[in-house]
């Protein structure tokens, strides 16, 4: 079964409502980007490749919501839609990937339109708009072309009787649709192959019991759900094979960020001998930063440690450190599988 969390659909994005998972599956009409940025950053949408495809969205809404009559009008209206968009969540390099590709495709739009009279401005202007939503919906396609091409590499790796571990949700519901370490999943299961898969909960807020749980078993995978801190125990005693998770930003030596708890899980890898694999798309790639030290990580509000749903689990003045990602160094990691290929860690530096 194949989701869609996110599409275009008379002049508004439409978007699976995450927080409501695995309970109900609520769609919501986004009309303006506050409504957008206040779904990234409560994680209503979240998972790097759907958060890039989300804000190249938000771009294409603000333009079309833009009253402007004029080309500065509309590149002012812009500029402060992507700067708004950019304040959301830090870690993901998809979010900033898509705008700057959203802003390329904008100054084409309007570089084919200068010079152009007053009197033909508005007719500019719904051209440039046209331009502009055409980019975003391509961003959206790409990504699920090239989630597809991760799960057809990916899905090599599968052997029949293999066990493989997974953190958070690097599925469907992360990207424009298939997913990254998940699609792999999903076409092993198409060629017929027999495997396992432990999903981590993902403390904080659960993700890999919420939504991972949810799609694998919408989608027949044969599932098993552990809370994060039985990962050690179930890797050496239920015979985990390989562990593959998702990516929210890989600097050029390979170092890659994830969510929080992946480090640890490639440090068991290493103890018991298995191979770690890390998914994703080439948008996930950041080639401004050479390691993942510069990598931003975003850290997130003390109640989510404070609370689980509204019950309070810990004293409420409790000090509290809450990162949202980690960063996983490149020697930990056996090999990054892309939309073009599987890159073993020495050659990483050809993505
Ligand atoms: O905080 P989230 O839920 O946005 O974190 C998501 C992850 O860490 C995913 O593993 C990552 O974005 C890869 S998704 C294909």
């Amino acid at each position: 079964m194949l989701l869609q969390p996110i599409k275009w659909e008379k002049d508004s994005i439409v978007f699976i409502d995450q927080t409501e998972l695995p309970v109900s599956l609520k769609y919501i009409r986004c009309r303006d980007i506050d409504t957008l940025c206040e779904a990234i950053v409560k994680l209503r949408v979240r998972g790097a490749p759907l958060i890039g495809v989300s804000v190249a969205l938000g771009y294409a809404l603000a333009a079309m919501n833009s009253k402007t009559k004029t080309l500065q009008g509309l590149k002012k209206d812009l500029k402060a839609a992507a700067t708004r968009l950019k304040k959301t969540r830090p870690t993901a390099v998809n979010l900033f990937w898509a705008i700057k590709r959203m802003e390329d495709s904008f100054s084409r739009a309007l570089f084919k339109a200068k010079p152009c009279t007053v009197a033909v401005q508005g007719l500019a202007l719904n051209r440039i708009k046209e331009d502009v939503l055409k980019e975003a919906l391509s961003i959206l396609k790409e990504d699920m072309e090239m989630c597809r091409s991760i799960g057809k590499n990916g899905a090599r790796l599968i052997k029949n009787g293999d066990i493989v571990l997974t953190h958070c949700n690097a599925g469907m519901l992360a990207t424009a649709g298939y997913g990254t370490a998940l699609s792999i999943f999903y076409e092993a299961k198409k060629q017929g192959k027999r495997f396992k898969v432990y999903a981590d909960e993902t403390r904080p807020l659960m993700q890999g019991s919420r939504l991972t749980m949810w799609e694998l078993m919408k989608n027949g995978i044969d599932a098993t759900l552990i809370c994060d801190d039985m990962a050690a125990s179930t890797i050496r005693d239920k015979g985990v094979r390989k562990i593959i998770v998702g990516a929210d930003r890989i600097a050029r030596n390979g170092d890659a960020a994830n969510k929080i708890g992946t480090y640890g899980l490639a440090v068991l890898a290493k103890h018991h001998r298995i191979p770690f694999y890390v998914a994703a798309p080439s948008s996930t790639i950041d080639r401004n930063i050479e390691t993942g030290a510069d990598i931003p990580i975003e850290e997130r509000k003390r109640e989510e440690l404070l609370y689980v749903g509204s019950k309070q689990t810990a004293p409420i003045k409790a000090k509290v450190f809450n990162p949202a990602f980690d960063v996983t160094p490149n020697e930990l990691i056996t090999g990054i599988i892309t939309e073009s290929g599987i890159y073993e860690n020495k050659k990483l530096r050809r993505i």
